[in-house]
């Protein structure tokens, strides 16, 4: 312990140079081993400050360490909301509004939402794909909604990829969905390649909205559709430049917890889409529609099992928890939207 200790401060002395000083000493071969044990160490604790300080200054992250946290966070916590709250990790559908079964209401959502988009009016959807796919709850429901469909799951999380293959072989689905680890900002699909793309409550994460409004158009073939289900801030009035800064410091925070880039409105998802050329585009705003969602998530985040488990799961599980009330104090101030876009690609 003393001898690290030491190298710590030698290498905070020296830095590198001490390093190199020591290898060509005698001693080299023996305490090379350490100084790089000592190096990790130091840079542990290094980067354990950083994260903290960003923590309480709400700094926005690089996209590299968004990525890296988001596969993190969602390694971290998944089993736990899954324990809790089953195998979808989205809002429910509260009409009417006091209804309690939730496991129900976010299965409701998932109907609600496709038949808002006019899914259940034309052909069922063969293809799609579930873009930012949680453990794959949406897309085991689909294909067994529209018979003959397949569905395809990315994910950043490596742990939710393999739940979503297990569930699905579970349930005996898998021959119709499966799940894998890939960037919705790259997307490992051909052009045309799907019916639906379906993103559930992702696009919040994505810090390139261009990029990721791009691939969906991409990969969805002519005359396909694309649903958007995300949380937006509000939009702007006419002349308005930005947020206030009350309203971007509460999404700040939530940002940290939730592992999210600099939020976008529905009116940007609307003009990103029709740059693009997509046609028939609709929106609406359904927090109304979701709003007991929160109260029911806090009320059941404390009960023991939850509490728990929360312990268990770490720094970032925890925040994610108090993050939640900032959640409700957007929704309730009007700064957060749950926005729905939907929209198809131009038919040849
Ligand atoms: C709140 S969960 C929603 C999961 C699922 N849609 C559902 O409703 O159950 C957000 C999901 O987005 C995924 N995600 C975030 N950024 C992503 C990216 N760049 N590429 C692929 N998936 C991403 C996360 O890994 C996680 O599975």
């Amino acid at each position: 312990m003393t001898t690290r200790l030491h190298l710590i401060c030698l290498l905070l002395l020296n830095g590198s140079r001490g390093v190199e000083s020591f290898t060509r000493s005698g001693l080299a071969n023996s305490i090379q081993g350490r100084a790089g044990n000592a190096a990790t160490t130091l840079f542990g604790v290094r980067s354990a400050v950083r994260r903290v300080r960003d923590s309480v200054l709400s700094r926005e992250r690089t996209d590299k360490d968004l990525k890296d946290g988001i596969a993190f966070f969602y390694d971290r916590s998944s089993k736990l909301w899954e324990d809790v709250w089953g195998e979808h990790m989205h809002h429910g559908y509260y009409i009417p509004e006091d209804r309690t079964d939730h496991v129900q209401a976010q299965i409701d959502l998932i109907d609600e939402v496709l038949k808002w988009a006019g899914v259940d009016e034309g052909e069922p959807p063969k293809r799609v794909v579930d873009v930012g796919c949680g453990i794959g709850g949406s897309s085991r429901h689909i294909v067994r909604k529209y018979e003959g469909s397949t569905a395809q799951g990315i994910t950043l999380s490596p742990y939710q990829a393999n739940r979503g293959n297990e569930l699905a072989r579970e349930q005996g689905v898998s021959d119709k969905a499966s799940f894998q680890v890939a960037d919705a900002l790259n997307m490992p699909f051909e052009d045309n390649a799907f019916d639906l793309a379906w993103s559930l409550e992702s696009g919040e994460h994505m810090p390139d909205k261009k990029k990721f409004v791009n691939e969906l158009m991409r990969v969805v073939a002519p005359g396909g559709r694309i649903i958007i289900v995300t949380w937006c801030h509000r939009d702007l009035e006419r002349g308005e430049p930005s947020l206030s800064r009350k309203e971007e410091k509460i999404l700040a925070k939530i940002n940290r917890a939730y592992y999210l880039p600099k939020w976008c409105s529905v009116d940007d998802y609307v003009k990103l889409l029709e740059k693009e050329g997509a046609v028939n585009i609709k929106r609406e705003d359904w927090s109304y529609i979701i709003a007991p969602f929160w109260k029911a998530v806090i009320k059941s985040s404390l009960n023991m099992k939850s509490v728990v488990g929360l312990l268990k799961s770490g720094f970032s599980t925890i925040r994610g928890a108090y993050a939640m009330l900032l959640m409700l104090k957007g929704f309730n101030s009007g700064v957060i939207k749950f926005g729905l876009i939907t929209c198809t690609k131009k038919g040849e």
